[in-house]
């Protein structure tokens, strides 16, 4: 169903909603029929009109086996319906009762060792399992034949936070399944995995078994196709359940919750089978980078969507429970978590939760209305944001199009990890940050998502990526697939900037090693050529070629050139003598290759030379100022306490400290 329609924008505008539609979860079922009443009430001083209704209620719905109670939610389905409320209807399978493990003890998950997750808290399901799947669609059937033409349903809320495995039987099926389609036949899969080492030939499909406990470092094949299947069988409960409602009604709009970059679900492959992309995010106020995680987790999300308008589905208004230190946000940060998304083109606002849990194990988890009651500080809040964000210029607006675009492949984030590596300092997350800061720090907005969206638009730009972007960055882009290596060369040759962290194409899809030290093309469009990884015991000087001096830390490569220029080389330790950081020119553009881990001045000090190569001014903005454009608009947020003072549209704006400004800067 691949579409790039913005479903939500359209939803929005049958629904006359003018700013973005601002909600929670909402639970009923938790609660008597009174409070039910004045949870309407409250929504409407709160200008809520979007919930997410009964995301964990399969128990109350379903309490036996076939037998189901649906009166309560027809009541509270009215009701919503009855004050404009529209709702986003969960099936509710991510956490079945208990019934289903007692029936059957197959659905339960297994974990590497053997051993069972049981009921008692939510998600015990295995995905494989028969039972489960068959469970999950009985009462998605129920559902979708009393709710698809229901007038408060607009939205169908698939599971929740997809995200589950078990290494037990039913995976050890599927997975030989899923094997089966990749390799076709046994002798592909021994090459692919490289079965000649320590013995591991296998002779069937019916040999393979999931990643369980073993004696030493598993297969690392092995468990990249894993983490690949199990992405893939998530995706194919979602499908699964997706299907019933579009057989029903071929017009609905379905979607599951994303959670950023998440390393149990590839989202670059998911993100077609979804007609609203929606994303779950919590910031931490206790962490000063949490500002930078979000703003380039809903570059990722706006990325995936191409463009469209997304739901953050939840978030915190003030503290989560489940940090081992639960700092509350003030109002004032979630306000500006609020305008942040949807600067980033989130068009639903929406919290977990409505009202706070009076017991179970959220007990302790904030909510718009908090145990005290909707007469606090953090009611009002809330219900003033939402009047604020109903009143939003920017909704609807197309973000506008980036110049830069970072590559993050999930694949390669999942390869890289794991036992048997060249060092854990090598985070692939972490270094998607490092190379991100400079330009968050300059509001300068960025694309990030799969290679494979480069090379659908080289192909779809007739071989001029460099007419879409200015600048390339490939933060960790240690397995590489051979296919984006002449995208890469014809967007450097015809003007673009490419730059390229550490390790890049140490390996190819099936984890083998690229020989000859070319990191399978990548470094040679570098000019550059890698003897071998070298991670530092102790940090070593480095020296450009202006003679600045800077430290790198943790790891570098032994790099020599072939045909580039070093621009950062080495001058301590065994290494002396080697280049760190190089530059090529290569057609009309220009490939920087940075070969270790810099400190955060030297690689500002890099980034923003290698991105003014491509006209891009990365100026930095005052301390605690963040700068977001969506559209003809320029969202200002100041996080600090004090006034700050930027240059829009050769204009200087003042922004009040803790408060946002919206102007335009052309
Ligand atoms: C997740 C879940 C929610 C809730 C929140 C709490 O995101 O989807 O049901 O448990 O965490 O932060």
């Amino acid at each position: 169903m691949p579409q790039h329609r913005d479903e939500l924008s359209h939803l929005r505008a049958r629904c006359g909603a003018h700013g973005p539609f601002f909600g929670a979860d909402y639970n009923p079922e938790q609660w008597p029929r009174e409070v039910h009443a004045e949870d309407l009430e409250l929504m409407g001083r709160a200008h809520i009109d979007f919930v997410t209704v009964g995301v964990f209620s399969w128990a109350r719905l379903e309490p036996e086996p076939g037998r189901f109670d649906l009166e309560w939610l027809d009541a509270v389905l009215d009701d919503l319906h009855s004050r404009a409320i529209r709702v986003d209807l969960a099936l509710p399978v991510a956490s079945p009762p208990p019934w289903l493990g007692v029936l059957h003890p197959d659905s339960l998950p297994q974990t590497r060792s053997g051993g069972t997750l049981w009921w008692g808290s939510r998600n015990q399901f295995d995905p494989s399992s028969p039972a489960y799947r068959e469970a999950a669609r009985r009462i998605t059937r129920v559902l979708v034949d009393r709710y698809a033409d229901h007038p408060a349903v607009v939205m169908w809320h698939v599971g929740n936070e997809y995200g589950q495995l078990s290494h037990g039987e039913h995976a050890a099926r599927a997975f030989r399944d899923w094997l089966r389609r990749r390799y076709g036949d046994i002798d592909a899969l021994n090459r692919a995995w490289g079965t000649e080492v320590w013995s591991l030939g296998l002779r069937d499909f019916e040999d393979v078994i999931p990643p369980r406990d073993t004696p030493y470092i598993v297969n690392p094949t092995l468990e990249l196709d894993f983490a690949r299947f199990v992405s893939d069988e998530l995706l194919d409960c979602y499908l699964d359940l997706a299907r019933i409602i579009r057989e029903k009604n071929p017009h609905a709009l379905v979607t599951t919750n994303f959670m950023g970059f998440f390393p149990l679900a590839d989202y670059g492959a998911w993100m077609e089978h979804v007609d609203v992309l929606a994303d779950d995010h919590y910031t931490d106020p206790a962490d000063p980078a949490t500002r930078l995680t979000a703003s380039l987790t809903h570059s990722y999300l706006r990325t995936l969507g191409r463009g469209r308008s997304w739901v953050l589905m939840e978030q915190a208004v003030g503290a989560v429970n489940w940090r081992a230190h639960n700092v509350p946000k003030t109002a004032a940060q979630n306000r500006l978590d609020s305008w942040r998304a949807h600067a980033h083109g989130a068009d639903a606002i929406s919290y977990f939760q409505f009202r706070q849990a009076a017991s179970g194990p959220e007990t302790f988890h904030s909510a718009l209305v908090p145990h005290a009651g909707p007469d606090t500080s953090r009611f009002r809040a809330a219900a003033e944001l939402g009047e604020e964000l109903a009143a939003s210029p920017l909704a609807g607006q197309f973000p506008g199009s980036s110049r830069v675009f970072f590559v993050h492949d999930w694949d390669s984030w999942r390869a890289s990890a794991g036992r048997g590596r060249v060092s854990e300092a090598l985070d692939p997350i972490t270094q998607n940050e490092a190379y991100y800061s400079p330009f968050f720090r300059a509001g300068e907005r960025v694309d990030i998502g799969p290679s494979s969206l480069l090379i659908t638009q080289d192909d779809a730009a007739d071989g001029a990526l460099a007419d879409c972007y200015d600048l390339v960055v490939l933060p960790h882009q240690f397995l590489l697939r051979p296919a984006l290596v002449p995208v890469l060369e014809r967007f450097v040759g015809s003007g673009g900037t490419l730059l390229i962290g550490p390790l890049g194409g140490v390996v190819d899809q099936d984890l083998r090693a690229h020989l000859g030290g070319t990191g399978g093309g990548l470094l040679d469009l570098a000019g550059v050529l890698r003897e071998e990884p070298w991670p530092l015991a102790d940090a070593v000087t480095i020296t450009a070629v202006d003679s600045a001096t800077a430290q790198v830390h943790d790891f570098v490569e032994v790099l020599r050139t072939t045909t580039a220029q070093a621009r950062w080389t080495m001058t301590q330790g065994p290494l002396s003598g080697r280049p760190l950081v190089t530059r090529r020119e290569l057609g009309e553009g220009i490939v920087w290759y940075v070969g270790g881990l810099l400190g955060q001045g030297p690689l500002q000090a890099v980034i923003t030379e290698v991105a003014a190569e491509a006209a891009i001014d990365l100026a930095p903005l005052p301390e605690d100022v963040e700068l977001v454009r969506r559209g003809e608009h320029v969202v200002v947020l100041n996080h600090g306490q004090s006034l700050a003072h930027v240059h829009l549209g050769g204009q200087c704006v003042e922004v009040p400290g803790e408060d946002l400004v919206i102007g335009r800067d052309r």
